[in-house]
């Protein structure tokens, strides 16, 4: 018999807006007056990147980019390439990316290691999520909402096969007979 697949609530709705709203707070503590670029990494950042810069009030610049690392599975092929590139000129700028969550590392890593070739000013980066026990490299997160541990999650912007994007809370995704 086919898997089926349910998703069990891991982070609520209600603990997502509370930890954007921290997050907020750390970052306007050290960016407000520098016009940052936040650049979100498509598609996964999208809904923590729009809830995010809501709460921000002061001068600040947004564009996306879109890596590729993973095919229709749950794992990273190790292999990014930026597929829609950047527009906005990076030099000399305050350059804080914002990622959905980081698992192996590759992504961020590869991204960060580009950026850093077009000589900003400063380079940080802001992760919703994280999951050590996944890292294959060292990754320093500047800004982080939470911690989790080696689950699949779906939701608020993260998907499995291009679905659950649209749920509220972030979620765990079960197989089951
Ligand atoms: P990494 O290169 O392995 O760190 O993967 C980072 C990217 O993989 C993230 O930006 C997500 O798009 C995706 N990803 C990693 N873990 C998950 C997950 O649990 N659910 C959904 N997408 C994930
Ligand atoms: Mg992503």
């Amino acid at each position: 018999m086919a898997a089926e697949q349910r998703t069990e609530v891991l982070l609520s709705r209600e603990e997502i807006a509370a930890t954007v709203d921290r997050l907020a707070v750390e970052v306007s503590r050290d960016y407000t007056g520098k016009n940052p670029l936040l650049l979100g990494i498509l598609k996964g950042s999208f809904v923590f990147m729009a809830d995010l810069v809501r709460r921000l009030d002061f001068p600040l610049e947004i564009d996306f980019v879109r890596l590729s690392s993973y095919g229709q599975g749950t794992e990273t092929t190790g292999n990014i390439r930026v597929v829609q590139g950047l527009r906005s000129p990076v030099r000399g700028r305050d350059v804080l990316v914002i990622e959905d969550i980081v698992d192996t590392g590759l992504t961020t890593t590869y991204f960060l290691d580009y950026l850093r070739k077009k000589k900003p000013a400063s380079l940080r980066l802001c992760s919703l999520v994280d999951k050590p026990a996944r890292h294959r490299v060292p990754v320093a997160i500047d800004y982080l909402g939470f911690t989790v541990p080696d689950r699949f999650l779906v939701g608020y912007g993260l998907d499995w096969d291009e679905k659950y994007r649209n749920l509220p809370d972030i979620c765990v995704l079960v197989e089951s007979e």
